[in-house]
């Protein structure tokens, strides 16, 4: 069930149009990420200056921080238009192949969750991307023949939470590789100013201070908790969301001092009761909280690693003595010690 739940690892915005009225549309509104917008500004105003297409770019890193969003404002950037679809959408040859005989000079097409691409589709992406061509395979049996498609000059955005799971001949194709970062507090609390002018909602800063210490580095959670606090200042305040509001309402949603919600605890206090702290496997794991092994791995995993709740071992994860504290665990030092025996 993932009912009410501020982490999902959902691509798709519950709340599609207010969601993206606070969406950033040119770099200048974008905060954070400097390191990607830095480049993506250079590689855009030389390709802009050539009158080329972008080359094509993979965007990679923990689900909410924005790939959807900077695809846009490259597309807004370069004047172009942008195609949205995702792996698993994608099923057959003819479908990418429909998609990309439809796009126009210097279009964007942006696949997300672009890992989750079928083989047979994967293949026809190789000589589009290298040559701007498709090899189609017209008719059957022993009068079947390829015949080459040529395709405008388009720039492929790819979008993934795990780019190791890229096939390489894959990778190898993208001329641009950004990593997207877990957001500081800092980022998150102007994301939060900026959001709430857009909702027009007053935030007073330690209310400000408060939801970004609890959106787990996350933009997408911050706009999902704002939204949330204004709710529950509207009714229970004078709509402005203060400090008190801000606190109520985050244990309303069961939103912890550091951003856990009900599911990390779990996840933490399955590991610390049910295999003495750990290593476990993640298989394990996901059999025994009942939540998918991707999205452990993608959606909860990385801020528990983050904030060094979490360790990963060879031999599987492991909760690390700061993780036991915050539950108010003790920690007796076994998993440790194992590991030294090893
Ligand atoms: N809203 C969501 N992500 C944002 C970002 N990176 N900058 C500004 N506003 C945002």
């Amino acid at each position: 069930m993932q009912m009410n739940r501020i982490v999902t690892p959902d691509f798709k915005d519950q709340e599609g149009t207010i969601e993206k009225s606070l969406r950033p549309r040119s770099f200048e509104e974008y905060i954070g990420q400097e390191k990607c917008v830095e480049q993506l500004k250079i590689f855009i105003e030389a390709a802009n200056m050539r009158q080329e297409p972008l080359d094509h770019v993979l965007l990679y890193g923990p689900p909410g921080l924005g790939k959807t969003t900077l695809s846009h404002i490259i597309a807004n950037e370069m004047g172009v238009s942008i195609k949205i679809t995702s792996g698993p959408a994608i099923e057959r040859p003819g479908d990418l192949a429909a998609i990309l005989t439809n796009l126009k000079e210097k279009d964007i097409l942006f696949i997300d969750e672009i890992h989750r691409l079928n083989r047979a589709v994967e293949e026809i992406l190789y000589p589009a991307m290298e040559d701007y061509a498709i090899d189609i395979i017209v008719g059957k049996g022993p009068g079947a023949r390829s015949v080459r498609l040529e395709l405008p000059e388009f720039t492929l955005i790819g979008a993934t939470t795990r780019a190791g799971s890229l096939s390489s001949p894959l990778r190898d194709r993208f001329g641009v590789l950004l990593k997207l970062e877990l957001y500081n507090a800092r980022s998150l609390e102007e994301i939060l100013h900026r959001s709430s002018k857009i909702l027009k909602v007053r935030i007073h800063q330690s209310a400000a201070e408060e939801i970004a210490m609890r959106s787990r580095g996350t933009p997408r959670i911050v706009n999902r908790i704002l939204k949330r606090v204004r709710d529950y200042a509207q009714v229970y305040g004078e709509g402005e969301i203060t400090l008190e509001a801000a606190k109520k309402a985050l244990g309303m949603l069961e939103i912890d001092a550091l951003g856990l919600d009900p599911v990390d605890r779990k996840l933490l206090g399955i590991i610390i009761e049910n295999y003495g702290g750990g290593p476990v496997g993640l298989d394990a794991l996901a059999a025994s909280s009942g939540e998918e092994r991707v999205t452990i791995e993608d959606v909860y995993e990385p801020y528990l690693l983050q904030i060094g709740f979490l360790n990963r071992t060879p031999r599987g994860r492991q909760v690390t003595p700061k993780g036991y504290a915050h539950l108010g665990k003790a920690y007796h030092g076994m998993n440790l010690f194992d590991e030294l025996e090893e």
